[in-house]
């Protein structure tokens, strides 16, 4: 069987570094590893908009945004798809299709859906289309014939979703689509990033992100002011690990080259560690330290950036060019789709049989 990965982000900002650790840091190591014979990353445009129906120009503005972070991290458009969702008509239908599959109370029980509906307080009135969105999200999956998914921890409900539709539809009416599995970072630090304010994730509404296009002066001002342990308050104070943004961030971000580079007289993160929780080690200069590996690990990044935003040109290319080829691919297997469901009438006059 072909190996084939689908992901896929919501334009509704620019990604930041909970997105680069949790997905993107993989996708680019998965591409790079050559075991994939297709790969598409996906600019969800119609899933954004399904809460965001007032702002079509947001989502507009955001998508060439989200196609240069990609090309920034090191997605290669010559080894990856990337494509826009609403380009690809055909997984709306199979989305209307796959409604079909799921009751109402599966939906409701989605532990992201019914996080994200308190969060936008659309507890009285949810949009039929964004409480729908996992069923696309599948038909997104399915569509491409997905082995495998990489992506943050909070879509692992969408993902279990869509193997109960592949096993659904496939018994009902017959094998014809791909079971996928879901690829997570296997760094717990990765898999969970705070805020800078120590809250349980990063959002652009809290204000508490770094960004993948952050400048250096700002990447210093965020880090410098970032929640640690509040406990901690004269350095000869033990300290606390758990729950320190900066240490989890250390975790997800540090490798031995950069104590060797900016903290010699340190062996790792467990001797700084357990310095900190013995006490007499301060918040400033682990801070620091934080600055200088996320300067290092963001400024290719950044200059990557800066090289695809003088030829909008090539990235308006790579999308179209990208988005057709997504879109064969769809429509071969919403043929498969209408074949096993019977419903390709006109194919060999089926419509008399
Ligand atoms: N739900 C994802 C997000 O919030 C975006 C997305 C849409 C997606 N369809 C997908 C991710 C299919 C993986 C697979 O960013």
């Amino acid at each position: 069987m072909k190996q084939v990965i689908l992901t896929g982000d919501r334009p509704t900002g620019r990604l930041h570094v909970g997105h680069y650790v949790g997905s993107l840091k993989r996708r680019v190591d998965l591409q790079n590893s050559g075991k994939y014979d297709e790969i598409y990353i996906m600019v969800a445009d119609a899933q954004a908009l399904t809460d965001n129906a007032e702002h079509p120009e947001k989502v507009r503005q955001n998508i060439m945004q989200v196609a240069l972070d990609y090309l920034a991290c090191g997605i290669d458009p010559e080894k990856s798809t990337i494509f826009i969702q609403s380009m690809v008509p055909e997984l709306t239908e199979l989305t209307f299709y796959y409604m079909n599959l799921v009751t109402v109370a599966r939906v409701q029980r989605n532990p992201t859906v019914k996080a994200e509906i308190k969060m936008r307080n659309f507890e009285a009135s949810i949009p039929v289309g964004f409480f729908c969105y996992p069923i696309s999200q599948a038909a997104d999956i399915t569509a491409f014939k997905a082995t495998e998914v990489p992506v943050g921890e909070d879509q692992m409900p969408m993902i279990e979703q869509c193997k109960e539709i592949v096993h659904k539809f496939n018994s009902v009416y017959g094998e014809t689509l791909v079971d996928p599995k879901i690829v997570l970072p296997d760094n717990e630090a990765c898999l969970r990033l705070p805020g800078t304010d120590g809250k349980a994730k990063m959002s652009k509404s809290l204000g508490n992100c770094i960004y993948l296009s952050e400048d250096p002066a700002d990447i210093k001002k965020k880090v410098m002011s970032m929640y640690t342990d509040p406990n901690h308050i004269r350095v000869e104070d033990p300290g606390q690990i758990e729950g320190n943004s900066v240490f989890t961030y250390l975790d997800a971000f540090s490798k031995p080259e950069y104590f060797e580079e900016f903290l010699p007289d340190y062996s790792g993160m467990d001797e700084l560690k357990e310095h900190y929780t013995r006490g007499g080690l301060g918040d400033v200069k682990v801070k620091k330290f934080l600055n200088n590996v996320l300067q290092a690990e963001l400024a290719p990044i950044r200059e990557r950036r800066q090289m695809w935003e003088k030829r909008p040109q090539d990235v308006y290319d790579i999308l179209k060019s990208g988005s057709e080829v997504a879109r064969a691919k769809a429509a071969e297997t919403l043929a498969d789709v209408r074949r096993a469901m019977k419903i390709d009438y006109f194919e060999n006059d089926n419509l008399f049989k």
